[in-house]
């Protein structure tokens, strides 16, 4: 025996020196925006209740009756004595709502991808899935037998070409299929940790023109997507399409549980083939009642009015995010913060809990190495406040972890994204008096900057001082969410983060041409005026126009043959003496997956 705990203990030591160590936390209240742990208050950004109707009093009545009615236990598998009748009520609710033929309900949303994967594939067949796919689609796939294929995430060329490759060749060992080889296409439709969306209507195009079944899973779509809450299918205006959607129970609908829903072919061969379904005993009748008034609660006008709340709570979340510089392309309410290092993920999570927040770090292998991040999910129970508090606390907690990939490194390696709130501003002589009366003003401006950037407004990207030209790169954040919002409604583009917010940046112009500037005076004692007449500022919408513009201001120096290379220019952020003032956080590479077609990464 001490043989075995010696071994584990092993592997426990090593996860832990990984960063990948996992420990359960024991909460002591209900699901919610404020949840109990160990006798303190936390709030809760890690919740897939996305309704906030895992505490509700209309499912928790319905459960309660259910309970007096029929008991806790369901005392055996549904297909021997457990098919109490709440479920029967629940499959009839479920294909209603999902508009299909017929529904069937699993143990849990896990039971259900694995149950169905493996009865509708097996040796001969293939099975192809995207390379984010959840752990229990892999595991369905894996225990069926059938050959695997993984296509780059949400990558559809790949996935024709897998397609090409499986459709008429012989896949069964001995070469003699005993029937012919099915093809199924799995795809999540709103990935659980990325927060995006799996471009369904294309996926759909490719299944007909290659004659492959699709299978959805719409864990996280279920009850939030498009006129009737069907999901991303309905949104995409492709149901009649799909041949095996899957939803669970235990997240908009805050039960537990998973459903397949189809044609009553499909159905009726799911009951007579998925084990996980013939094996394992039904869900307590209590969960499957509550389950039944989710469903009714979500098409109602009340689930309406809270999917409303959602989609602000959302927007509010990622405006303020982005206004801290954390951007964020999700159009769910998942929204992941990437950190990258495993254990600085670990280290972000554990600073937010001593300061009462509850977000979990998300590591391999649920994610792949590399990429671990804080997977922050809102719901409709979230008040503004709340989601304020959050924020705050995110701001004062992030910058050391938000900050981990030097910008130059990755430039180098051409791999850099750049936070869409970057500047470049230009500010010119007319003719060619000089922009800064000496040398020593020179060095004086260069101190301005850095004053400029340690007020934690304006980060420094980069600058270079010529004779009748200065070029300074920057990114600026606003200050509070009061002030991104009032932008956001004057802005043209409706996405916040994408613009600097107008006054904010009139401020910095006013201290840049020294019509304000008697900070920078007073502190550098700077006589003249130092900021000549007219600038001009670019907001940097891309990466290439970021390169193109670094490259031009440490350039420019040498084309007009003041020096010979860039890094002989005094005042210049690519002379050694300021690489240091680039500012980090704010620049993060991008490392694009080279992977092809291996094992996907596991998800939890
Ligand atoms: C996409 C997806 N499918 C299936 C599941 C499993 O569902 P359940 O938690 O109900 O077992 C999850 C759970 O997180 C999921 O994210």
């Amino acid at each position: 025996m001490s043989n075995l705990s010696d071994q584990l203990r092993g592997d426990l030591d090593q996860l832990r020196a990984d960063g990948l160590y996992r420990a359960l936390r024991n909460i002591a209240s209900a699901q919610g925006p404020r949840i109990v742990i160990e006798g303190r208050e936390f709030l809760n950004f890690s919740s897939n209740d996305y309704l906030g109707l895992a505490n509700d009093l209309i499912l928790k009545q319905a459960a309660a009756a259910a309970i007096e009615k029929y008991g806790v236990g369901a005392g055996a598998s549904r297909l021997v004595c457990g098919n109490l009748e709440p479920y029967a009520i629940l499959e009839e609710r479920l294909a209603w709502f999902k508009q299909r033929e017929a529904a069937v309900v699993f143990g849990s949303g896990y039971a259900a991808n694995v149950g169905t994967i493996t009865a509708l594939v097996g040796e001969g067949d293939v099975v192809i899935l995207d390379k984010l796919d959840h752990a229990s689609i892999i595991d369905g796939a894996r225990q069926s037998g059938a050959t695997i294929r993984v296509y780059p995430h949400k990558n559809l060329k790949k996935l024709e070409d897998i397609l090409k490759q499986v459709v008429g060749a012989p896949t069964h060992k001995s070469g003699r299929p005993a029937r012919s080889p099915r093809i199924l296409i799995v795809t999540e439709t709103v990935f659980s940790m990325d927060g995006d969306l799996a471009p369904l209507a294309e996926i759909v195009a490719l299944k007909e023109r290659y004659g492959a079944w699709l299978m959805i899973d719409e864990a996280h779509a279920t009850g939030l997507y498009a006129k009737n809450r069907r999901g991303i299918a309905e949104a995409a205006g492709v149901e009649d399409k799909i041949d095996i959607t899957l939803g669970t129970l235990s997240k908009a609908l805050g039960c537990a549980g998973g459903f397949v829903v189809g044609s009553q072919t499909l159905i009726d061969y799911l009951r007579n083939r998925a084990r996980s379904l013939i094996y394992s005993t039904a869900l307590p009748p209590a969960v499957v009642a509550a389950a039944a008034a989710a469903v009714d609660f979500v098409v109602g006008d009340e689930g309406q009015h809270r999917r409303d709340q959602l989609w602000r709570n959302v927007s509010d979340l990622k405006n303020g995010l982005s206004a801290l510089g954390i951007q964020n392309e999700s159009r769910t309410p998942i929204i992941p913060i990437i950190v990258g290092e495993e254990n600085a993920a670990v280290e972000f999570s554990r600073k937010l809990f001593e300061r009462g927040i509850f977000v979990p770090a998300i590591r391999f292998p649920t994610v792949p190495k590399g990429k671990a991040r804080l997977r922050v999910t809102v719901t409709a129970a979230h008040t503004e406040d709340e989601i304020h508090e959050f924020l705050t606390i995110l701001e004062c907690v992030g910058a050391t972890f938000l900050s981990r990939r030097p910008h130059s490194a990755g430039l180098r390696r051409g791999r850099v994204s750049i936070p869409e709130q970057c500047y470049f501003v230009t500010t010119c002589t007319k003719g060619r008096r000089p922009i800064f009366q000496s040398h020593e003003a020179a060095s004086m401006a260069v101190g301005a900057l850095r004053w400029l950037r340690d007020q934690g407004r304006v980060r420094l990207l980069g600058f270079v001082i010529m004779p009748d030209h200065l070029h300074v790169a920057f990114a600026l954040r606003t200050q509070s969410r009061q002030e991104c919002r009032s932008h956001t409604k004057s802005a043209e583009s409706s996405s916040c983060g994408r613009d600097i917010p107008v006054a904010t940046l009139a401020k910095m112009m006013k201290l840049l041409k020294g019509y304000t500037s008697h900070e920078i005076k007073k502190r550098f004692n700077i006589a003249d005026s130092i900021w000549q007449n007219g600038y001009h500022d670019h907001l940097l919408r891309d990466r290439r126009d970021f390169e193109s513009r670094l490259a031009y201001m440490h350039d420019n120096p040498v084309r007009k043959g003041l020096v010979k290379s860039a890094e002989e220019y005094p005042f210049s952020t690519a002379h050694p003496d300021y690489q240091n003032e680039i500012d980090r956080a704010w620049l993060e590479g991008i490392e694009e997956s080279r992977d092809r077609n291996v094992a996907p990464t596991e998800t939890a």
